[in-house]
């Protein structure tokens, strides 16, 4: 199913918090929307480098100069390079990596509205770049200067909760951070929490959901993300799951993300409604 076949889909997944899912997320959802067809390309926007190992491994990424990864487009001196040039085919089909590793730690600033022109270079990168359906954001656990470029390039925010420490506090900061990105970038917009990590069999996590959805309504996706061993096995074998283990329920509750996520994009409502 296209989404809109004029621009890619991008999205953004964060989260001030690390351990939730992110990045895990990023990577098995690409592998579902490349087996439907789509082009995707992920963009490696954590100095962590964990979608960039998660494909080639940590050695390969860390040895990987500035120049090579995510980090050449806040450094003046790489004005010169072919910016397709960073962009690294995987083995997968379908998915390709803007890879980054620690050379991105030095630009990650906080206060990033104090970025200047550095805010955009994200968003002026990915505007020539028709030739991807779809364009996924993996972000670090802070809302400092590569989420908030991340914001200011993508059309929509994921933000994945696991449901344990209820944390209001950090998802209010991640909203208005998300608010804070719409005066940059006003087409932004919120595609909800994605409740990751989660384990029915606790109560504590039955509970917290029922929490967040007496919150937040319809802005939790009523798909979950269950805590799967399938998903940790299909990343260490560097496979998304959607590849690795088509027929597990981990996969097909990866397909049921996708599909919710299309339903809420060609929502006309959503794409109304303000953040
Ligand atoms: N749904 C899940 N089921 C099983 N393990 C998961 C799941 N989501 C994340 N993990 C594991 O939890 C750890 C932290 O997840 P990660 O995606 O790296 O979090 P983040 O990017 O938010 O810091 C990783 O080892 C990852 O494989
Ligand atoms: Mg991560």
């Amino acid at each position: 199913m296209a989404i809109d076949n004029r621009q890619p889909t991008s999205i953004c997944l964060i989260n001030q918090k690390g351990g939730c899912g992110k990045s895990s997320t990023c990577f098995h959802l690409a592998g579902a929307f490349a087996a439907m067809g789509h082009r995707v390309l992920l963009v490696d926007a954590d100095p962590q480098g964990s979608i960039s190992q998660a494909f080639f491994g940590s050695d390969a990424v860390e040895q990987m100069p500035a120049w090579e990864t995510l980090a050449a487009l806040f450094d003046d001196r790489c004005n010169h390079i072919d910016p397709y040039s960073l962009i690294r085919q995987t083995h997968v089909d379908g998915i390709y990596v803007l890879p980054a590793n620690q050379h991105l730690a030095t630009y990650n600033a906080p206060c990033p509205e104090q970025g200047g022109v550095m805010q955009f270079a994200l968003r002026d990168f990915l505007e020539p770049l028709t030739s991807f359906g779809v364009v996924l954001f993996d972000c670090p656990p802070n809302l400092y200067q590569c989420s908030w470029n991340a914001m200011i390039a993508a059309k929509f925010v994921l933000i994945p909760i696991p449901p344990e420490d209820f944390g209001t506090q950090g998802i209010r900061a991640v909203h208005q951070a998300v608010a804070n990105a719409r005066v940059l970038n006003p087409s932004l917009r919120r595609l909800g929490h994605l409740i990751t990590r989660s384990d029915r069999r606790m109560l504590v996590h039955r509970a917290y959901e029922s929490r967040l959805r007496d919150l937040y309504g319809e802005l939790v996706l009523h798909t979950t993300i269950p805590e799967l061993s399938a998903f940790k096995v299909a990343l260490a074998c560097r496979q998304p799951v959607q590849m690795h283990a088509a027929k597990s329920a981990a996969a097909e509750r990866t397909r049921e993300l996708v599909d919710e996520i299309v339903a809420r994009i060609q929502n006309r409502k959503l794409q109304k409604e303000a953040a």
